[in-house]
């Protein structure tokens, strides 16, 4: 979702800007702009719709200058276009204003501050810079019509303000979306995320809600809205530039399928010692005094929590409910009298799962998030963290995540049971098991081109498809076909095989695909067995996804069989390159679907 760079120093603004939204992409955009201070012309600003690189062919040599702010947007107000695009700037066009979030109270404050005021576009962002620009007209100093306008704005925003006039600070204040400040020597930074200033620093200072920085080429102060000043450590970031490359892979998307082994055994390195389960104390302490485990989470991290959900209860013996975030704002149920609230999300930044965590604090429930990127709200908000350890994800469908994310429950699970003297714990060798899931999934991606021939007679050309299974292998479908459908546009439902006959079956006709799942249990997979009957006298196209062992002759991808507590991960795999081989073959970009944005930071 939207994505914020700023420079200001002893730098070429005009690269580093273009550079760091390149970085920011993956996050998902529409269009994109620049602005860049320049003693002689007052700076230059470019925008542009659709592409960074159609944004980098606008540029001219006068665009250049050592201060500037640059913006990705995801389009919520107004539609995806040029007027629309940040910078927005004020009325005269002195201040310049990038901009991430939703300001609620935008046509509040147009009516009662901006009444005379003409704008360009339709964003809640021209208003908040018209507003700034309006109390310096006012007769207000820069600093104090920018505090003003914080107290006036409610909502999520980060913002990164320049003065034209000015041009050697950057304003900066966040509430709810993220913002951090990349320290340099002799410049520094603002920006969304660290991986867009990672080829610049790898200092990094975080900014809390609510406060309000002002940055030049050799400071840093933050301080509160009352203007109280706040001490701040910056921190070294342990990001690697190589991390965040694509090698020699086509797309990040194929390049993450393919670390997933490597994922696992670096969480077998993180989360054990000699074969031994090690977590926080304090985290087992918080699931053992806890008579429910809430898991919230958005997406594919909400099926993570699923597919975790039987072994959790098993292993821990407490009842797991899962929570929709977005639905919970709103939507939250009688919780039980000792909840334990678990918080699944890859970036750490989903705002859906943010406001209810705010909720949760308030209520003083405890919290656990299970996230990829150390530092990151969710993470600094909650009690306690578990981290991925999957490395940077930068493709916007998630993969290597997902199978992170039921891997590090597995270890919360284990690590639990054990405490408890679980009789199922002491039988179930995690770090062996695991590793046997690294080989399963190694030997899954040595077929990609088998899987790649079977996906093109199937899908290349289909409107609807279906995945369906019982038991894991229904909440793995559920995955699968969010995959499918987010990257090939391909309608596809994930369904539990046995609930088909119930009212969707009317749409199995001749040729639609249906994709089935097997794995685990005999008793189970017969049943499923049956619904693929069923589907198959409807003129169903039926691709069978099955475990070894329960396989027959004719199915068309078999899987190295694992531990059933971990079978989602196994399972999961070939439905990744199903996805990405059915994106392929229908010509689109793998890891920029359209309308998506990988960081969902409004609700
Ligand atoms: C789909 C996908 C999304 C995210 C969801 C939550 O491939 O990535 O469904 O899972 O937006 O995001 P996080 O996990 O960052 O909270």
């Amino acid at each position: 979702m939207c994505g914020i760079v700023g420079v200001v120093g002893n730098r070429n603004a005009t690269d580093i800007l273009m550079q760091g939204l390149e970085k920011l992409e993956y996050r998902g955009y529409d269009s994109a702009g620049i602005f860049v201070a320049n003693g002689v012309n007052n700076g230059r600003l470019i925008k542009s719709v659709g592409r960074i690189a159609d944004l980098r062919s606008k540029l001219g040599i006068d665009v250049a200058g050592s201060t500037g702010i640059g913006h990705t947007r995801w389009a919520t107000h107004g539609p995806a276009s040029k007027e629309n695009a940040h910078p927005h700037t004020s009325a005269t066009g002195r201040f310049i204003l990038v901009h991430n979030g939703v300001i609620e109270n935008y046509l509040a404050i147009k009516e009662e501050f901006l009444a005379n005021h003409e704008f360009n576009g339709q964003t809640d962002t021209e208003i908040a810079v018209h507003l700034i620009g309006q109390l310096v007209e006012d007769g207000l100093s820069v600093l104090e019509a920018f505090k003003k306008s914080l107290h006036l704005i409610e909502g999520s925003y980060a913002f990164a303000l320049v003065d034209s006039e000015n041009p050697d600070v950057i304003y900066v204040a966040k509430n709810k979306s993220p913002l951090l400040i990349g320290v340099g020597e002799g410049y520094n930074m603002v920006c969304s995320d660290a991986m867009a200033m990672i080829r610049e620093t790898s200092e990094f200072m975080e900014i809390h809600d609510k406060e309000l920085v002002i940055v030049t080429k050799d400071s840093v102060s933050v301080q509160d809205y009352a203007g109280n000043s706040l001490e701040r450590e910056s921190y070294t970031a342990e990001l690697d530039l190589s991390d965040i490359g694509k090698g020699t892979y086509p797309y990040y998307m194929l390049k993450e399928i393919d670390e997933q082994p490597s994922v696992m055994r670096k969480l077998i390195s993180a989360y054990s010692d000699n074969g031994q389960v090690k977590v926080d104390e304090a985290i087992i302490k918080a699931v053992q005094e806890a008579d429910r485990l809430y898991i919230i989470a958005a997406g594919t991290s909400y099926h993570a929590g699923f597919a975790a959900k039987n072994m959790l209860e098993a292993l821990t013996n407490t009842p797991v409910e899962l929570g929709i975030a977005s639905e919970w704002g709103y939507n939250q149920p009688l919780l039980s009298q000792k909840p334990l609230f678990i918080f699944i999300s890859q970036s750490g930044e989903t705002a859906d799962s943010r406001q209810v965590l705010v909720r949760a604090n308030e209520m003083g429930i405890p919290s656990l998030t299970v996230t990829n990127v150390p530092g990151s709200t969710l993470s600094r908000e909650a009690n306690y963290t578990m981290l991925l350890h999957a490395g940077p994800e930068i493709a916007v469908a998630s993969t290597k995540a997902y199978t992170a994310q039921i891997a590090t429950l597995a270890f919360l699970a284990k690590a639990v049971g054990d405490a408890d003297g679980n009789e199922k714990a002491k039988a179930f060798d995690l770090v062996h098991e695991l590793s046997l899931v690294a080989q399963s999934i190694e030997a899954t991606l040595s077929e990609k081109d088998s899987i790649a021939e079977k996906v093109e007679g199937l899908l290349a050309k289909t409107r609807t498809a279906f995945y369906i299974g019982r038991g894991n292998d229904y909440y793995v479908a559920m995955e699968a076909s969010l995959k499918l459908k987010e990257i090939s546009y391909i309608q596809c439902e994930g369904f539990a095989a046995g609930e088909l006959k119930h009212g969707t079956i009317s749409l199995i006709e001749d040729g639609v695909p249906v994709l089935a799942l097997i794995s685990s249990d005999e008793a189970v997979a017969a049943h499923t067995r049956g619904n693929i009957q069923e589907v198959a006298a409807r003129g169903a196209n039926v691709l069978v996804i099955a475990e070894e062992g329960l396989a027959r002759e004719t199915d068309d991808i078999k899987v190295v069989p694992v531990h059933p507590y971990l079978s989602a991960i196994s399972m999961v795999v070939p439905t990744q390159l199903v996805a990405y081989y059915a994106t392929l073959q229908r010509g689109l970009d793998v890891d920029k679907p359209r309308n998506l944005a990988k960081s969902v930071t409004v609700e």
